[in-house]
């Protein structure tokens, strides 16, 4: 094997242009392809900033020749050569550097490589389970180093953002006490302390109230929380938060100011022009439109409350559902009437899936309208439907009675995968939009008892805080979620900032006072020695580069990430431990542990 010894680095791959013509440059790099043609052989080089064209000449250097003919895919050498012009037939206009080639004088391999499972290129159709067991080849590949580059680019323009208007960046503890956003916390255990837990972050929560009580007026923190739920292709167990707390604003400021950071991140970084300010929609308009409080605006097909119209005819489902106090909520899919009986009963297996009891349909059809209901249905119902629907001829009206959260839920999805099927969502749109008014609080079924929709420390409404004790389901918060394309990138509130109002909320949500101190004393106690009223919020940083890099999953814009079933494949975490390191941290396992 060689060694770099009194070769330097010149230039990298992707730099060279006709510029470079007959300079002399060393490269470094990996073997993306060998051609050979007889008396030339070919090689793509490639290293972080491309990929160039080395041409290997047995006229030239007969042993830069010999050893050229030993190379395979992904060796790693280093080259000296001349930069040359390409003939105008050989240029190659889909490779950036394919107007020039390098002609090489000296050849040394600096290291050999496996024949690589997967080809290190874009687009490569493999499991992902193997490319995260090999994730070092996988992060070889020019795509998912263009994410890492981005990831690192946005993460640049923000602190720069920051900085300019005042923010400091404070680091908060990893090790901590639980910090409730809605999930199972990871736990460590303390080895000094027998029987006691630290708990990963949920996220900095707390600590960024806490600065805001210190004076630091305007704090911000790129930072990892840990939330122990169920993943999906947007959710992690770790994952990374742009959080940011401020002092004496109101919802106004924080909601203009993050605006301006979002439209400044998004010129600087994909050169995307955003208009501000975005749309707003109360939490209930969202639900009511589009069935969910992250609605994708790309497309239009809003949900339409039909109950009036289909009132007192002579279907029974529908009827009883009304009785019963649900709603019956259509969508038109535009043009689609021809649909295919059998596609019609896979949407309502689909539809099921989120609970929805049936499906009905109505096709307006050229031959006249075609359904399983409208038998039931008198001329006038019809009617009323057609009109609130706005059908016409070629339509599709897809129609789901149950309760509100039901209907929301089913059609809100059917709304999704309709606009899928009919290919009406625009990739390159970037459809922004505030959720505002949320519910202070959300009935859980299971527990018998109300929670915090986003959490404990958000503010009511001042004109709600009133019905605290007799009727926390009407109480509006200061709450406020970004939505991008139906995601929801961000959340934040303006907090409370007083221990009374803290306590009230703490126990409408079932915790005691004694409960309530042993858990956030600190913070009620550090409410009553001074603290400005703030307010903040926090971006989920990978759901934000996976939406610029227009990837479907979080996990292709985050360098290491985990599996569905939150492992890591390449390093084989989580795994078992000596028994005795357990012993030293006073665990004893109830699921068997390998002796050591
Ligand atoms: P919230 O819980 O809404 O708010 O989280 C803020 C944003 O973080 C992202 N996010 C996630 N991304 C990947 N994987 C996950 N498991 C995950 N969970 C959340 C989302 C979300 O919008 N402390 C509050 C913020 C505040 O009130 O200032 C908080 O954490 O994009
Ligand atoms: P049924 O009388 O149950 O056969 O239902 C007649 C039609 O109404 C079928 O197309 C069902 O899919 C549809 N349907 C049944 N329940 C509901 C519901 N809750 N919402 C909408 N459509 C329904």
């Amino acid at each position: 094997m060689d060694t770099l010894l009194g070769l330097e680095r010149t230039h990298s791959c992707g730099e060279l242009t006709t510029q470079h013509a007959d300079k002399e440059v060393v490269l470094c790099g990996w073997v993306s392809r060998r051609r050979d043609h007889g008396g030339l052989i070919f090689v793509d080089l490639r290293d972080r900033s491309g990929l160039v064209q080395v041409v290997f000449s047995s006229e030239m250097d007969k042993n830069a020749f010999v050893k050229a003919e030993s190379l395979r895919t992904e060796f790693v050498i280093a080259i000296r050569g001349t930069v040359k012009l390409r003939h105008a037939e050989t240029v190659n206009t889909n490779m950036p550097t394919g107007h020039i080639e390098v002609y090489c004088a000296e050849l040394r391999i600096l290291n050999k490589a496996k024949t690589p499972p997967f080809y290190i290129q874009d687009n490569i159709d493999v499991d992902e389970t193997l490319r995260l067991k090999y994730r070092y080849l996988d992060l070889r590949r020019p795509e998912m180093q263009n994410n890492l580059m981005l990831r690192h680019r946005v993460t640049k323009i923000m602190r720069d953002f920051f900085d300019r208007n005042g923010f400091i960046e404070v680091e908060t503890p990893m090790l901590t006490k639980s910090t409730p956003e809605g999930a199972r916390d990871y736990l460590v255990p303390s080895r000094v302390n027998p029987g006691k837990f630290f708990a990963l972050p949920q996220s900095p929560q707390i600590f960024k109230q806490i600065l805001m009580v210190s004076g630091l007026e305007r704090y911000f923190q790129i930072v990892r929380c840990f939330r122990d739920e169920d993943l999906r292709a947007d959710r992690q167990p770790e994952f990374t938060q742009l959080d940011i707390e401020m002092s004496f604003i109101d919802r106004e400021e924080i909601l203009s100011m993050m605006e301006d950071m979002t439209v400044e991140m998004f010129k600087k970084s994909i050169g995307a022009n955003i208009t501000s300010p975005f749309m707003r929609l109360s939490y209930a308009e969202a639900m009511d439109k589009y069935g969910s409080d992250k609605p994708d605006l790309r497309f239009d097909m809003q949900l339409v409350n039909i109950s009036d119209a289909v009132k007192g005819s002579d279907f029974k489902v529908f009827e009883s559902v009304l009785q019963a106090g649900g709603q019956v909520k259509a969508i038109n899919v535009k043009g689609y009437a021809n649909i295919a009986r059998r596609e019609l009963d896979s949407l309502v297996d689909y539809v099921s899936i989120y609970g929805a009891k049936g499906l009905a349909w109505i096709c307006y059809t050229a031959e006249g309208i075609k359904s399983p209901i409208t038998k039931f249905f008198s001329e006038e119902i019809v009617k009323q439907i057609t009109d609130t629907t706005k059908a016409e001829t070629g339509d599709l009206i897809l129609i789901i009675a149950d309760k509100p959260s039901v209907v929301a839920q089913a059609l809100g999805q059917l709304r999704l995968e309709m606009a899928k099927r009919l290919n009406l969502i625009d990739p390159d749109k970037l459809s922004f939009l505030w959720v505002v008014d949320f519910p202070m609080f959300e009935y859980d079924e299971d527990n018998k008892r109300w929670t915090a929709m986003h959490h404990p420390f958000t503010s009511p409404r001042d004109e709600d805080v009133q019905y605290l004790e007799s009727d926390p389901g009407r109480i509006k918060a200061k709450a406020y979620d970004m939505v991008l394309n139906g995601t929801e990138i961000g959340g934040g509130s303006i907090r409370i900032y007083n221990r009374e109002l803290q306590e009230r909320v703490f126990q409408a949500i079932g915790m005691s006072n004694e409960e309530a101190k042993a858990k956030f004393g600190f913070l009620l106690d550090a409410f009553e020695y001074g603290t400005p009223p703030h307010g903040g919020i926090a971006f989920g940083l990978d759901r934000l580069i996976m939406l610029m890099a227009k990837r479907n999953s979080i996990r292709d814009v985050i360098a290491f990430p985990k599996t569905q079933s939150a492992t890591d494949i390449m390093t084989q975490a989580p795994s078992e431990v000596a028994v005795e390191q357990l012993k030293e941290l006073h665990i004893r396992p109830t699921a068997a542990v390998k002796k050591s």
